[in-house]
């Protein structure tokens, strides 16, 4: 289990104040000039090192993709940095807490990792419904600025930083990166074609690195502890630690920074409390968020919880949100549900997740109330195929994804289904 020393959000359940003296006395904005006069490349090389992969879902590791940015401005463009805080994914609430608890971590984190990359500015984009996260972060934002931590000769670092907040207005695609962009630009929010990555074509066709809130709320932690600290927990490849979201069917529903690779079963047991009824209650996990295909019980218990752990399970890290299902569960129907999300949030771009999501969604109705044939369970699994890999962005993917899970894990579940509807069906004819 994590030690409290080794913890990077000492305040992540509230029980001291947000604001900057009290950020201050915990350690944030100490000497921060000191950590810009590093320069550009150190201040790169030492997240390289610590081995940080992006905490939004994806997992790109951090240094790398900071080291795409340009080194030159050309033709007087300058760079921006985004932060990504529209969290949406169903089950993730990570990144709330530290904007609620936290903010400076995520302030301080975005001018030294826009100082790295050279950014002129940072824009965080933070989902519509997050409105007192909205207001605790203004406000932290202010008082950086008004103690010239931000903004002209930030920090006293010789360097000019401003961090702008903008409120999103409830559309989940807004948190792909691209979207995001354009959203931030005025233009509805839809993804665009990528390549052109960020780095080359981004906001306002500008270079732009797009973080997640917790990726850049652990930069200034990891500059002054070392890289070699960070990567010092978990292991190869999946380094550091990481913020894990429980919900569902455990005792104790929480968010918990713990070590990376920590097996399933520990951390249910450490900060959890549990399974509701007990370890052979547990029916299922979706492991990383509803975009990540869910995991049978029998297959997550010893799983380590991180990137390689969770995919040679079939499943991924995503964000982190370990949505807990006992045998309580109608499975079919928290699926089914699940794609209706997508359907219903799909920006309508591209025709196979347009089209796709919804003739998913229309096709695991059937089948949770068993209204259908088994070979249709055959045709449902044709057109997830149809959709992953066949879209502008993940969204496609993410509504595949789980459905195929279901199906691989759960298919007698289905034929029971409609097995005992096609008796029913026929009994009532007689
Ligand atoms: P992605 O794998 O396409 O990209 C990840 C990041 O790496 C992006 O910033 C991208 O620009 C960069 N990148 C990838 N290849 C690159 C290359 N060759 N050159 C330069 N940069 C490159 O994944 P994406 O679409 O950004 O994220 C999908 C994930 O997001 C899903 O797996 C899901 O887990 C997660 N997600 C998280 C949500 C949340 O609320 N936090 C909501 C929805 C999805
Ligand atoms: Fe829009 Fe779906 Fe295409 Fe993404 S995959 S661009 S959400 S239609």
């Amino acid at each position: 289990m994590l030690a409290d020393k080794d913890r990077i959000f000492t305040n992540l359940y509230g029980f001291q104040d947000w604001g900057l003296k009290a950020a201050q006395a915990r350690g944030d904005w100490d000497d921060t000039k000191s950590l810009i006069a590093r320069g550009h490349d150190a201040i790169i090389e030492e997240i390289k090192t610590s081995g940080l992969r992006g905490r939004g879902g994806a997992g790109f590791p951090t240094g790398l993709k900071w080291s795409f940015m340009p080194k030159e401005s050309k033709d007087g463009r300058p760079s921006f940095l985004v932060i990504n805080a529209d969290e949406s994914e169903p089950g993730s609430c990570k990144d709330r807490e530290i904007i609620r608890h936290d903010p400076h971590k995520l302030i301080e984190g975005a001018l030294v990792a826009g100082y790295a990359m050279r950014a002129r500015a940072a824009y965080i984009y933070i989902r519509g419904e997050y409105i007192r996260e909205a207001e605790v972060l203004q406000k932290a934002i202010d008082e950086a600025y008004d103690a010239g931590l931000i903004g002209k000769n930030a920090a006293k670092s010789g360097y000019d930083f401003d961090v702008f907040l903008h409120r999103g207005a409830g559309a989940y695609i807004c948190g792909e990166e691209t979207a995001m962009i354009e959203s931030l630009e005025g233009k509805k929010g839809q993804p665009r074609l990528k390549p052109p990555f960020p780095a080359g074509a981004g906001l306002y066709g500008c270079p732009t690195t797009v973080n997640n809130v917790e990726s850049i709320a652990v930069v200034p932690t990891i500059l002054r502890r070392g890289g070699e600290w960070f990567a010092g927990f978990g292991r190869e490849g999946n380094a550091g630690t990481k913020l894990f979201q429980i919900s569902g069917h455990v005792e104790k529903p929480c968010v918990v920074e713990e070590e990376m690779s920590i097996p399933f079963k520990d951390l249910i047991e450490k900060h959890c409390g549990g399974i509701t009824g007990g370890w052979d209650n547990l029916l299922a996990v979706i492991p990383g968020g509803s975009s990540v295909p869910l995991v049978p019980a029998e297959q997550i218990m010893d799983c380590p919880m991180d990137f390689d752990g969770l995919k040679e399970v079939g499943s991924g890290l995503g964000t982190a949100a370990v949505i807990v299902m006992d045998k309580s569960t109608d499975i079919v129907r928290a699926i089914s549900r699940i794609s209706y999300f997508y359907k219903h949030e799909s920006c309508g771009q591209c025709t196979p997740c347009r089209e796709g999501t919804g003739w998913m969604w229309r096709v695991m109705e059937r089948l949770r109330v068993g209204q259908s044939s088994r070979e249709e369970i055959d045709m449902l699994y044709e057109v997830t195929k149809q959709v992953e890999g066949h879209t502008i962005c993940a969204l496609g993917d993410a509504a595949a994804w789980p459905i195929q899970g279901l199906l691989k894990h759960f298919r007698p579940e289905l034929e029971r289904r409609i097995d005992e509807h096609a008796e029913f069906t026929k009994e009532a004819a007689e």
